[in-house]
């Protein structure tokens, strides 16, 4: 199972395949945002990748980045676009202590979404 190491916070193994997104709720505790649901639309779920980031980016996320002006941001991804398939380490910048919102958003399915 790969690793995903969240930076300040420890070390988990974490289903291969999973999203990412769910994997840092699930496996890691981490009160991830994710406003849009996981369909490439909102950027909360972003992370900063210190290590093992995915050398591909589907087109939902590369639009979306693009769309809101953070496309070419050193290390920005869009957690609910990326499966856990190797081993991970990231920033958890973008939660829901502090952020005002009401909740983290609806939980993003499973399945990859768009
Ligand atoms: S872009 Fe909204 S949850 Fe990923």
């Amino acid at each position: 199972m790969p690793q995903l190491t969240i930076e300040g916070v420890g070390s988990f193994e974490v289903p291969a395949g999973k999203r990412l997104v769910n994997a840092l709720v699930d496996e890691c505790g981490i009160d991830q945002l994710h406003a849009c649901g996981g369909i490439a639309r909102c950027t909360t779920c972003r992370v900063e990748f210190v290590a093992g980031e995915p050398a591909t980016m589907r087109q939902a996320e590369q639009d979306v980045l693009a769309a809101k002006g953070l496309a070419g941001t050193p290390g920005l991804r869009l957690s609910c676009q990326i499966a856990c398939d190797a081993d991970m380490t990231v920033r958890a910048t973008s939660r829901f202590a502090g952020s005002g919102r009401k909740d983290c958003g609806a939980r993003p399915t499973d399945a990859m979404q768009p």
